[in-house]
């Protein structure tokens, strides 16, 4: 039954589930790594929850496998209930109760002692922000105060799995912070987290490796660095004086940099995404790496390519104002793998297809 303690947390292959004509989730493989931060990231209606609701034992899925810490979602349910716990659009607190009681509640159906719960709950009241709203009935809390309250609910048994279906959805920025740092610490104490979200910041600060689903569908899997070196190096924003300019900075660009060309609204403002599609940056350690788009071995660096272009602008007497170099953001890889694109882009100068469907 234990013999898990080594392999990943998760391993799902071929998942499917169809209701009625729609196929909610259409051949999903997922390998989460134990001890980690495991993101599923996609828009409203993706599949997200469904692939967590037979994860969890709660859907039957009408193909392909899948094993938690070893077990078999399908044949051994009550082994992987054992090890997992849900929050999202399940939770089971009561809103006539108060914080305490729920959790006190909940604790004595999990079998602990009256005291034993009570020293629980109050334990995690303190550790999120909630010992003041101990006494108060659930259904006075703030959005915030709610969703922190079935996260404490869900881990009242330290479980070895958390499943946490959009915890932040709806939430304001100083919610989401709670809550985020909430799932810090429940992973740094060795519980796997597998978490959905729509918020491509939230994946990017949470999650070592992400899972970009669509339509039922994975479309990109790896590191925040593979997921972001699959789009570009990085992205060089600059403003020149100007914007009469701008149409032949932006040829320019196109040429030397041989890459997309983005016009933003600011009429003397570009982007321009460096490093080639495609090309793999290795991520600079374990864990939460932030390097990325580094090691490119080889090739040349996104800061001189930047380097370079701007040497480029300066000879053809375009003057630039202002030049950053900063890395893609979750929000780019999302929209070069989804092929649907915000903004209008220009194909490279080497005339290579323009993939972006621009409106005509
Ligand atoms: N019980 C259900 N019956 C019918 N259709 C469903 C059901 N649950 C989900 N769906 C459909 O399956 C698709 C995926 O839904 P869902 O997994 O909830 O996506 P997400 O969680 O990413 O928003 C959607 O088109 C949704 O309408
Ligand atoms: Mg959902």
């Amino acid at each position: 039954m234990s013999d898990s303690a080594t392999g990943p947390a998760i391993e799902a292959s071929g998942l499917v589930k169809v209701f009625g004509e729609t196929r909610a989730v259409d051949g999903v493989d997922l390998t989460v790594p134990a001890g980690t931060v495991y993101g599923v990231l996609g828009p409203n209606g993706a599949g997200k929850t469904t692939v967590v609701k037979m994860l969890a034992t709660l859907l039957r899925p009408d193909g392909g496998e899948a094993r938690v810490f070893g077990h078999d979602v399908r044949h051994e349910a009550d082994a992987v209930r054992s090890r997992v716990s849900l929050t999202g659009q399940y939770a089971s607190v009561d809103e006539d109760l108060t914080g305490l009681e729920n959790l006190i509640l909940l604790g004595r159906l999990l079998g602990h002692h009256k005291s034993a719960a009570r020293r629980r709950a109050e334990q995690l009241l303190e550790a999120f922000g909630l010992a003041e709203a101990a006494q108060k009935q659930v259904k006075n809390y703030s959005g915030g105060m709610r969703r922190r309250i079935d996260i404490a609910a869900s881990i009242l048994n330290t479980p070895d799995l958390l499943f946490l279906d959009e915890p932040t959805t709806g939430l304001d920025p100083r919610s989401r912070n709670q809550v985020w740092d909430i799932v810090r610490a429940v992973v740094s104490r060795g519980t796997t987290v597998l978490l959905t979200t729509q918020y491509l910041d939230e994946a990017d600060q949470l999650a070592s490796r992400i899972a970009v689903i669509d339509r039922g569908k994975v479309i990109a899997e790896g590191t925040k660095g593979e997921l972001k070196a699959s789009v570009g190096a990085g992205s060089v924003h600059l403003r020149v004086r100007d914007a009469a300019q701008r149409p032949a900075a932006e040829r320019l660009l196109a040429r030397v940099l041989d890459a997309r060309v983005q016009l933003d609204p600011d009429p003397v403002s570009l982007t321009v995404r460096v490093g080639v599609r495609g090309e793999h940056g290795e991520e600079g350690g374990e864990g939460h790496g932030e390097g990325i788009g580094e090691g490119y071995g080889e090739r040349e660096s996104a800061a001189g390519q930047a380097s370079r272009a701007l040497a480029e602008l300066a000879r053809a007497g375009i003057t630039v104002d202002s030049f950053a170099l900063g890395q893609p953001s979750l929000d780019e890889v999302f929209l070069a793998l989804t092929d649907r694109p915000a903004v209008h882009t220009t194909a490279p100068a080497a005339g290579r297809e323009n993939k972006e469907g621009i409106p005509a």
